[in-house]
């Protein structure tokens, strides 16, 4: 009974925990304290998916997001306070140092962002807009009624960061109000939402407009898989936008703080293991082995690690380039929380050091860069196979060769010498023995081969 009550309540803590991979405790800046409650509907939502806010005014000197020891007191910062002079004891120096060492950051602008939030978007890739302008557009404007009310639908086709309801074709538009950004081409940096082709940057001395396509929100993932987010607007988050009619805020707002506090899309790998195909796991691979490779991947959503299937994943096998690339199989044979991705990879005809890797990046989704060095080395000198297909031929010549010299051997060993020279050598010599001199004998060996020759030439 007693068991049972604290199995119960050690699940209700579980529940009650946040739904992020990476932890719960959320530092929100404020211009002031009481700013706070223009984003209750977005600070709320953040409380009720189980995180810790500590929200504190933009003024306040004891903010801080690492301790006396250099540790991350935050997980995640949220900030909110655009036009702020300075944040606490915060600068982009520090904020900078908090994603390195893998805290998450939403940072918001305003057309009169502080230099400090411009230098920090900056470190991201992003360029905002020059102070005072501010995005405006006249054409979408009558359904808001006013032109600083940038209605956007235009997402980036991101699933692992937006939901199906914003990538749907009849997708609610997020109301923007705020200052246009530049997003430098890099791999790590996706726009999720850009300005409608009718929006422009209206700079505040009104005399040059922009003309580049400019986005409003944007993502960024370090290869850490520390994860930012930029948005061009504070009032984005706010209650009055969230709550306008038809506006798709508040679904923006929950996609892009579930991806930026890793609730979604995080990927982890573990248990990477090799073998040869028998099972049978060496120090060193000999060239030319086959060999099973396997990784387990994990995806975190809702609170839980569940499978990750994808048709893309591959492995190389790398001696500085690679010389093997496969797409790895996936099966469900881990269990129900993870895939299992298997190869079966036949090593190349070459001897050295090698690295399998798996380098996996996809936009919106944690990187995943796994690797292990393995030695590859040339059989043994009793390894090499006895008979090579390719040298019969060789074979062959020196069998003919060795059954040739038999022969021959045999021939010359098995032909007797013609038969009468041999009967009448045998015939004179008991006679000849006994009264033969010394003279006669050597005459006799001298007149000899004369006698064969004579034979042989009347044989032929
Ligand atoms: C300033 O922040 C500290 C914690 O960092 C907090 O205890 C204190 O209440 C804050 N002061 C104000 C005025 O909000
Ligand atoms: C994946 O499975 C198919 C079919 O079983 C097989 O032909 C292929 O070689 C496998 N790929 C790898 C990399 O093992």
């Amino acid at each position: 009974m007693r068991l049972t009550r604290w199995i119960w309540i050690g699940l209700c803590v579980a529940g009650a925990s946040a739904r992020s991979a990476t932890g719960r405790r959320v530092l929100v800046v404020v211009p002031t304290p009481g700013a706070a409650s223009d984003y209750s509907d977005f600070l709320d939502s953040l409380k009720a998916r189980g995180f810790e806010l500590a929200v504190r005014g933009a003024a306040n000197a004891s903010v801080a997001l690492h301790g006396g020891d250099g540790a991350r007191m935050y997980d995640h910062a949220v900030l909110l306070a655009p036009a702020a002079k300075r944040l606490g004891s915060l600068n982009a120096q520090s904020l900078v140092r908090f994603v390195d060492d893998g805290g998450n950051l939403l940072v918001t602008a305003s057309s009169d962002a502080s230099p400090m939030v411009r230098t920090l978007a900056t470190q991201f890739g992003v360029t905002v807009e020059k102070r005072g302008s501010r995005m405006v557009d006249h054409v979408g404007a009558s359904a808001s009624g006013d032109a600083g009310t940038v209605v956007s639908a235009r997402y980036a086709h991101v699933p692992a960061i937006l939901s199906q309801k914003l990538l749907a074709s009849n997708a609610p538009p997020v109301h923007f109000e705020g200052v246009g950004l530049r997003a430098a081409d890099i791999p790590l940096l996706v726009p999720v939402l850009s300005a409608p082709r009718t929006a422009y940057s209206a700079p505040a001395d009104d005399n040059a407009v922009s003309e580049a396509a400019l986005d409003l929100v944007s993502v960024f993932q370090t290869r850490n898989n520390a994860r930012v987010a930029v948005s061009g607007s504070t009032a984005l988050f706010s209650d009055r936008l969230m709550r306008a009619d038809g506006a798709g805020n508040r679904q923006f707002a929950a996609d892009i703080s579930q991806w930026v506090l890793q609730e979604k899309s995080v990927l982890r790998a573990s248990s990477l293991r090799h073998s040869l195909a028998t099972g049978e796991r060496p120090d060193h691979y000999r060239v030319g082995s086959d060999v099973v490779f396997e990784l387990d991947l994990a995806e975190f959503s809702n609170n839980a690690w569940h499978t990750y299937t994808a048709d893309d994943v591959q492995l190389e096998l790398i001696m500085l380039d690679p010389y093997v690339r496969v797409t790895l199989n996936h099966t469900q044979a881990g269990g129900a929380d993870l895939t299992t991705y298997r190869g079966d990879v036949r090593l190349p005809d070459r001897y050295g050091t090698f690295t399998f890797r798996i380098n996996y990046k996809r936009p919106g989704l944690s990187n995943i860069d796994v690797r292990d060095v393995v030695g590859i080395r040339p059989p043994r000198h009793d390894e090499y196979p006895r008979f090579l297909s390719a040298a019969y031929p060789y074979y062959t010549s020196a069998l003919a060769l060795a059954v040739g010299f038999l022969a021959l051997s045999a021939v010359w060993l098995w032909s007797a010498e013609p038969k009468q020279s041999s009967k009448a050598a045998s015939d004179a010599k008991p006679a000849t023995k006994a009264k033969s001199t010394p003279e006669e004998k050597s005459a006799e060996t001298k007149s000899e081969p004369k006698s064969k020759r004579k034979s042989k030439q009347k044989s032929s």
